[in-house]
């Protein structure tokens, strides 16, 4: 399947792994919505790629249904919109502590919630996970947890939303936007640790993810798999 001509919608387009994905797919002829909680940055980002965009908060149903209520039909939806908190459970308060699942996973079930009655019958959707899911990358337990439960979503999704196919991405740690957000001390330690764990011996790129993502999104015979661009750390 070639991305021509559909339409291709990303929660969490306006920078990072979904802007990727969205400057991919429109350079392979589709047309892109772009959304996310910022509007100046989701009019660069669109502006810069030849995008639509619209503002929304996926944790926020109504707002998520006036995004989907404004769209026609949709062929492919991509969801790693999130912001979250990361600790261990001795230290993180209860607010944190669950706010993986907030954002992250009923974040995304819900953007598939009020997308359905959108989807072509050939449409695809892809979920965004992490490979924290089977490798815990310290101490962050509500977030291994969450990543996991995105990953069952994906397959539940899968047997529930067939034909449509529904994958899920799960990336290692990835040089780009989110983690330039964070102090430079904390990203150096966590890269070194990174290249350390993992077979190829470095961090991801954001283009390495997006790669996977356009395969997840185009491939006609995958449904309720999981993906793991993450340089071989689940096996270190
Ligand atoms: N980068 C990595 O190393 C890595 C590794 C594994 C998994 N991931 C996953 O990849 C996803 C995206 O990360 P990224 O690296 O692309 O970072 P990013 O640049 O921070 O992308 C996240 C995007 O989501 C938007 N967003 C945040 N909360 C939202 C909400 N409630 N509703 C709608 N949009 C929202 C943000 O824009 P606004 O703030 O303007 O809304 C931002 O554009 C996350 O789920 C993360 O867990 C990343």
């Amino acid at each position: 399947m070639t991305l021509a001509g559909r339409t291709v919608v990303i929660i969490g387009g306006g920078s990072g792994i979904g802007l990727e994905v969205a400057r991919r797919a429109v350079a392979a002829g589709a047309q892109v919505h772009l959304g996310g909680r910022t509007e100046a940055k989701l009019a660069a980002a669109a502006g810069e790629i030849g995008a639509k965009w619209q503002v929304v908060d996926s944790t926020d149903q109504a707002s998520l249904a006036a995004f989907f209520g404004a769209l026609d039909e949709i062929d492919h939806l991509f969801t790693p919109g999130a912001a979250y908190r990361v600790g261990p459970l001795r230290e993180l308060s209860d607010e944190d502590a669950a706010s993986p699942f907030t954002t992250k996973f009923w974040g995304q079930y819900h953007a598939v919630k009020h997308a359905v009655p959108k989807l072509t019958a050939d449409a695809s959707i892809v979920l965004m996970s992490g490979a924290a899911s089977v490798r815990p990358p310290g101490a962050a337990p509500a977030y291994v947890a969450c990543n996991a439960a995105v990953e069952g979503l994906g397959r539940g999704l899968a047997v529930e939303l067939a034909p449509v196919r529904v994958n899920v991405v799960a990336p290692g740690t990835i040089d780009g936007n989110l983690w330039a957000q964070r102090p430079a001390a904390v990203r150096e330690a966590s890269f070194a640790q990174y290249e350390a764990d993992t077979l190829l011996h470095r961090v991801g790129k954001e283009s390495e993810v997006a790669e996977a993502v356009l395969y997840l999104l185009s491939s006609t015979y995958t449904t309720g798999s999981t993906l793991y661009p993450d340089g071989g750390y689940a096996l270190r």
